[in-house]
């Protein structure tokens, strides 16, 4: 009942929420850039399906710049070798920059959406340099005076680079990197450089807020303009894009820390991306809809505190049905355009917290003790290979996405008796790549377990992580975890099966117990570069270090 009560006084901000709710017309009403215009410009994203009038007005009511989601990348732009195809990206900057906005250019040089032509199938070093020059003088060019800064590089860092301090063992193990060396880096900022002395050239990246990939990506910025301080007047790189794709349990104290980073380093800084998953099915309880809102502003919050060094705040989607995750509901928008409390929250900062605070309170504490949880079925296989043993044991899925691309995802079951918890993980639409030497950018699966649910943020002596990559080749952390564990594999086609043997390491289970549990998969790319992470619960991506995220697996006897 009160809960009824709470949501109706909200009732403007949820639409739909209650029977009685009316819509705002925002439209009429606020505008986002207007509301920014002392701070930063706004951005979204256009693709050919914004071009039409409704979805326009929201783009311009709201934003003064605009990135093409896809029609700039290299893929189609340059699909044949010497073959430019500029036409659906001309399209979309002729008419953002015929209604006002201004356009930023997204991306030269990426690992994703980039013909194998460029750099893979054998290219020689001195080819992919031509081909990598040629590609981004001639973009750059094409689009000279009309589009105000690059993304020249996007996700060059990979996610845990072994030794921040020393950038280029980072990088990586992508088509360029392999094809030319570390070198690449400075090519391609050079090259845009040179082909358009007035535009802003960025450096673009995800999962900024991981403070050891920051650093990775600080020091490689810093040593590039250290050595390059005056490339037509100024240091080579200009700025550091954060894409900003977020989820509900990003830290925004961890967004503020890298940003200050990133700034004592003298170079604009822009969120490039921001969108924040928050919701499952495309599908937000009222409640997400509000959580959501609150990271929202309290993100808004940080880059209005430092405005100063802030180009721009973009969005990735108008609205949750054209998002590339539509499934977690993650923009502003609902389906129909209408605003959600994530625009409010963003659009008054102060005055969304203030009035939503202790719900949102409420809320977090409850998500907190809403791990997913899932059964463990009692039981002893007779061997690894005996898949059959865990036909009792119900499927736990793996498929909640944490990288850009959505790769390889399966399913989790697990067993358990007094000595060991046994899982078997089936995985789909993998690559079956294991080239790359971290061991966890090759397809592989991994198990992260927490024996006694202690949920600390940092590894106990009951903690653990295990992975098995494809062709059974198992690493582990802490080392010591090795010790009985045992594994199998199986393949066939873009499919593998692996089963695992855990034993205990310091309890003895009983049914009724409850421990800490997540299973994840990683998918490489045909190139040998992790392309994408599927994971059952902790959305943090730092399982590996904190597993206080991790679901609960619940012992069971059936
Ligand atoms: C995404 C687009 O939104 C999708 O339409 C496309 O299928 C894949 O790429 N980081 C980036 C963006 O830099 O280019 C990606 O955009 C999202 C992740």
């Amino acid at each position: 009942m009160l809960k009824k009560v709470i949501l109706c006084l909200l009732a403007p901000l949820l639409i739909g929420g209650c029977a009685s709710g009316k819509g705002v017309d925002v439209q009429k009403t606020q505008s986002l850039k207007e509301a920014y215009a002392d701070y930063f410009l706004i951005g979204n994203i256009a693709s050919g399906v914004d071009m039409d009038d409704l979805r326009y007005d929201i783009l311009t009511t709201h934003h003064n710049i605009v990135t093409a989601e896809n029609a700039m990348k290299p893929q189609y732009l340059q699909g044949t070798k010497g073959v430019f195809t500029f036409g659906d990206a001309d399209a979309i900057v002729d008419k953002a920059l015929s209604r006002g906005l201004k356009v930023h250019g997204h991306t030269l040089a990426w690992h994703q959406q980039s013909p194998a032509w460029m750099n893979s199938e054998g290219v020689s070093r001195e080819t992919a340099v031509s081909n990598l020059i040629t590609h981004a003088k001639t973009v750059v060019e094409h689009f000279k005076g009309r589009v105000v800064s690059w993304d020249v590089l996007n996700e060059a860092i990979s996610d845990n680079p072994p030794n921040s301090e020393d950038w280029r063992t980072g990088l990586r193990q992508s088509p360029w990197f392999k094809a030319i060396g570390a070198d690449y880096v400075e090519i391609v900022f050079k090259a845009a450089r040179e082909a358009d002395p007035k535009a802003k050239l960025y450096y673009n990246d995800y999962n900024l807020d991981n403070p050891s990939k920051a650093a990775a990506v600080y020091n490689m910025v810093k040593d590039i303009n250290e050595r390059n301080p005056d490339v037509d007047g100024r240091p080579l790189i200009d700025g550091i894009g954060m894409q900003g794709h977020y989820n509900s349990r990003t830290n925004p104290a961890n967004v503020e820390n890298s940003l200050q980073r990133f700034i004592s380093l003298g170079v604009e800084v822009s969120i490039t991306e921001l969108d924040v998953q928050y919701g499952e099915a495309g599908k937000q309880t009222d409640e997400q809809k509000i959580a959501q809102g609150l990271v929202y502003a309290e993100l808004f919050n940080v880059f209005k505190k430092y405005a100063e060094y802030i180009g721009r705040v973009t969005m990735w989607g108008i609205d949750d049905s054209s998002s590339w995750r539509k499934q977690a509901c993650p923009t502003m928008f609902n389906d129909t355009l209408r605003p959600k409390p994530a625009f409010f929250g963003a659009l008054d900062t102060d005055k969304f917290i203030a009035e939503n605070k202790a719900f949102i309170e409420e809320i977090r504490e409850k998500e907190k003790k809403e791990a997913k949880q899932a059964d463990a079925v009692y039981g002893t296989p007779s061997g690894l290979a005996d898949v059959s043993a865990w036909s009792q044991a119900p499927a736990i899925p793996i498929d909640n996405y944490l990288m850009a691309w959505q790769g390889a995802y399966g399913a989790a079951r697990v067993l358990w008796d007094e000595s060991s918890l046994y899982v078997l993980v089936n995985v789909n639409n993998a690559e079956m790549n294991k080239a790359n030497l971290n061991a966890y950018e090759q397809d592989s699966v991994e198990i992260f377990i927490d024996e006694n649910n202690g949920k600390t943020p940092y590894y106990e002596k009951d903690d653990a992580q295990y992975r098995v990559n494809f062709d059974n080749e198992a690493t582990f952390n802490p080392s010591s975890a090795a010790e009985g564990f045992e594994s199998w594999t199986s393949v066939s086609e873009r499919s593998y099966t692996v089963s695992l043997k855990i034993p205990f390491r310091t309890i003895t289970a009983k049914e009724g117990g409850v421990i800490g549990f997540d299973a994840q998969i990683n998918g490489a790319s045909a190139q040998g570069a992790r392309q994408s992470v599927a994971i059952w619960n902790d959305l943090s991506g730092g399982s590996y270090q904190d597993p206080s995220g991790l679901g609960v697996l619940k012992l069971t006897k059936r």
